[in-house]
């Protein structure tokens, strides 16, 4: 389809600084947007200078949270290139999340056109290794009336900006394990990358920072016990040198870090199982010497060394240490392998990487 181009141009005014990116922070100078209506499909793609909608105040999306959103980046190779990493994947997810939340789809071709384009339309914007672009895909009900149903028109947007890494932690990220609060249920909507499972995860994320955590762990809906994954990544155990992590049975989002470290545990000959994980055998294994490593993993954190664990019982808190706090030899090799992958320091053979 024809991209409309009414984008401004506006280098960084300094050259970007990775370690000075904060995550989410930074805007590029320029956005896409696209509307949708049932009668016309999806039409009028364009790239418009980054800055404010216009929506007033009866649009469905402000009431009745009918959204998705998708998290990807752009990573700058040392020849200058410049490569989105998997977004094949997550335009998938975009369209399972969208079925989920009965809005329309948007084929896949369209959404990787739509990246490509404003990546090279702000390509300074990529910062140099260890920085990278994060690229956010979004879709909100744009309808103008009030009643719950499902929305008549959509716009689909993509916003970028460089960003640093993720967690400043020093020793790992500390995780508080929710007993209160659950995050998704099955028939839910977890596995959809939807803003209302961010929203009802928002007051315990704020305990877990009260008590010095940096994430939630959420555990299943329904006997509150089995470990589903943390509030922006996946989670990783490794068990007697197997690298553990809980199915994707509907609750939790299908990570794409999550697939391709399954793919890369592979090729390293490092096993790997996918199978329920009880919270009291995390707490035994940590105790016991089982578990030696304990990593999050997604886009935005990569791969992340979980250093401890709190649990509060009968109001008392309980910690439990991660080996020593620091990354793990596999966590260590996964991430390497990944960051070498996704930087063109080691050869692509997945196909992994689209050039902008
Ligand atoms: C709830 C949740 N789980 C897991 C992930 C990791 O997914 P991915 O590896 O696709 O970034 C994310 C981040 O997108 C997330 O928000």
């Amino acid at each position: 389809m024809e991209i409309r181009d009414l984008s401004v141009v506006r280098p960084p005014l300094a050259p970007l600084d990775p370690n000075r990116l904060p995550f989410g922070k930074t805007f590029s100078p320029n956005m896409f947007l696209m509307d949708w209506k049932a009668d016309a499909g999806w039409h009028d793609p364009r790239i418009v200078p980054f800055g404010p909608l216009s929506l007033s105040p009866a649009t469905a999306v402000l009431h009745y949270g009918q959204e998705i959103f998708e998290g990807l980046k752009a990573f700058r190779h040392a020849d200058g290139s410049i490569h989105v990493f998997r977004p094949d994947r997550n335009a998938a997810r975009f369209n399972r999340s969208a079925r989920r939340m009965s809005m329309p789809e948007l084929p896949v071709e369209l959404h990787l056109q739509a990246i490509r384009t404003l990546v090279a339309r702000d390509r300074e914007w990529t910062p140099p290794k260890p920085g990278a672009l994060y690229i956010r895909p979004a879709m909100i009900a744009t309808e103008e009336a009030l009643g719950v149903k499902s929305s008549s028109s959509f716009l689909f947007f993509i916003i970028t900006g460089p960003t640093g890494p993720y967690f400043n932690t020093e020793g790992g990220v500390r995780i508080l394990v929710a007993r209160d609060w659950v995050r998704a249920a099955p028939g839910g909507t977890g596995f959809a990358k939807t803003g209302g499972n961010y929203a009802a995860s928002l007051l315990a994320g704020e305990e877990a920072k009260r008590r010095g955590c940096h994430q939630v762990m959420w555990l299943d809906a329904v006997e509150r016990r089995h470990v589903e994954e943390v509030g922006a990544m996946n989670l990783m155990f490794v068990f007697d040198g197997v690298v553990t992590t809980p199915p994707t049975s509907g609750t939790i989002l299908e990570g794409v870090t999550r697939e391709s470290i399954r793919v890369v545990c592979r090729e390293l000959g490092i096993p790997f199982v996918e199978r329920a994980i009880h919270i009291e055998e995390v707490f035994n294994g940590l105790e016991n010497g089982d578990c030696t490593e304990i990593f999050g993993c997604g886009t935005a954190a990569v791969v992340s060394p979980v250093g401890e664990l709190v649990d509060v019982v009968n109001g008392e808190e309980k910690v439990y240490r991660v080996g020593d706090g620091n990354e793990g030899p596999i966590a260590r090799q996964l991430r390497e392998r990944l960051t070498g992958i996704q930087f063109g320091e080691y050869p692509d053979t997945f196909g992994w990487l689209m050039a902008v």
